[in-house]
C-alpha cells in the first residue's frame, strides 16, 4: 500500500504536455507555508520561490544581496505548504556565476535541503554549462531571458529588454541554447510582445512570461503585487487583483481601536 497521498502532480511533462495542447501555465511566487498553501489549492501550476524574496521579503532594493541559505529557508517552507504544484526555486546572485560546479554545488543543495522539485537561473549563453551539469545530475532547470534582475547593475534599468534587433537575436538564439541544454522551460521579462511570441512559437518549451505579452505559453506574477500588498510598483503589465494593502490597513485599524476601546475581546473571546 502507498503512503502517499493519490494527488495528480503538476511535473515538468505536464507544463510539455499544456504546451502542446495550448493550455496555458498559471505561475506565482510564494515565499511561505501559508501563501503557498493557499496558492495550490487555488489551482496554480507552478509556484515560483522566487529572488523577489530579496525585495518583498527582506526589504532590499535589488534581488542581489539574498542569500543560498535565507532561498532554502524559503523554499522549504514552501514546499512544507503544497501538494500539487510544481516548485521552482530561484538561484540566487552569486550561487552559480562562478563556474558549474559551483553551480551544480548550489542546485544539489537546494534540491537536498527543501524538497523543491526544480530550479531557476537567469542568462543564456553565459550559464549554458553550468545548466548542462545541472541538467545532467538529474535536477529540472528553468531558464531566465529579457530582463534578468541579477544584472540590474549593467542594465542600469528596469525598463523593456530586446528593443534593439541586436539583443532580440541574442535573446532568440539563447533560447534556443537554454531548450537545447535541457531546460523545461524559460521565463521571458519584461520584452516586447511580438518577439515573446516568435520566441514562444520557435520553441518546444513552454515559455513563462511577465511583461512579456498574451503570446507566451504561461503567466508569472510577484504575490505582493498580484495581490495589490506593494502598492508603489504598478508596471503597465500588472494586473493588480486585489488590494489587501488597503484591506489590511483597515484591519489593523479596526483592531487597534477595538483594543484601546476594550471591545476585544468581549465576553466570548475569553476563557
Ligand atoms: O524572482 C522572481 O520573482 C522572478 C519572477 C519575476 C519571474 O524571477
Amino acid at each position: 500500500m502507498s503512503v502517499h497521498k493519490e494527488i495528480r502532480k503538476v511535473t515538468t511533462l505536464t507544463l510539455q504536455k499544456m504546451k502542446a495542447a495550448g493550455e496555458k501555465i498559471a505561475m506565482l511566487t510564494a515565499y511561505d507555508f501559508s501563501f503557498a498553501g493557499i496558492f495550490d489549492t487555488a489551482g496554480i501550476d507552478i509556484i515560483l520561490v522566487g529572488d523577489s524574496a530579496s525585495n518583498v521579503m527582506a526589504g532590499h532594493e535589488t534581488t542581489l544581496p539574498i542569500t543560498l541559505d535565507q532561498m532554502i529557508y524559503h523554499a522549504q517552507s514552501v514546499v512544507r505548504g503544497i501538494d500539487r504544484c510544481l516548485v521552482v526555486v530561484d538561484m540566487p546572485f552569486g550561487s552559480y556565476q562562478g563556474n558549474s560546479e559551483i553551480a551544480l554545488a548550489s542546485a544539489i543543495r537546494i534540491m537536498k535541503e527543501t524538497g523543491g522539485h526544480s530550479i531557476k537561473l537567469e542568462g543564456g549563453a553565459e550559464v549554458v554549462d553550468s545548466i548542462r551539469k545541472i541538467v545532467g545530475a538529474g535536477i529540472p532547470v528553468m531558464g531566465h531571458l529579457g530582463l534578468t534582475p541579477q544584472s540590474i547593475y549593467k542594465f542600469g534599468t528596469y525598463t523593456v529588454r530586446a528593443k534593439e534587433e541586436d539583443e532580440a537575436d541574442k535573446l532568440r538564439s539563447d533560447a534556443l541554447l537554454l531548450q537545447e541544454a535541457g531546460c523545461f522551460g524559460i521565463v521571458l521579462e519584461k520584452i516586447p510582445a511580438a518577439l515573446a511570441k516568435t520566441v514562444s512559437e520557435g520553441l518546444e518549451i513552454p515559455t513563462i512570461g511577465i511583461g512579456a505579452g498574451p503570446d507566451c505559453d504561461g503567466q508569472v506574477l510577484v504575490m505582493h503585487d498580484m495581490l495589490g500588498i506593494n502598492t508603489e510598483f504598478k508596471p503597465r503589465f500588472l494586473r493588480q487583483y486585489l488590494n489587501l494593502n488597503e484591506q489590511i490597513t483597515t484591519a489593523v485599524k479596526h483592531y487597534i481601536t477595538d483594543v484601546k476601546s476594550r471591545d476585544f475581546p468581549n465576553a466570548q473571546e475569553q476563557y
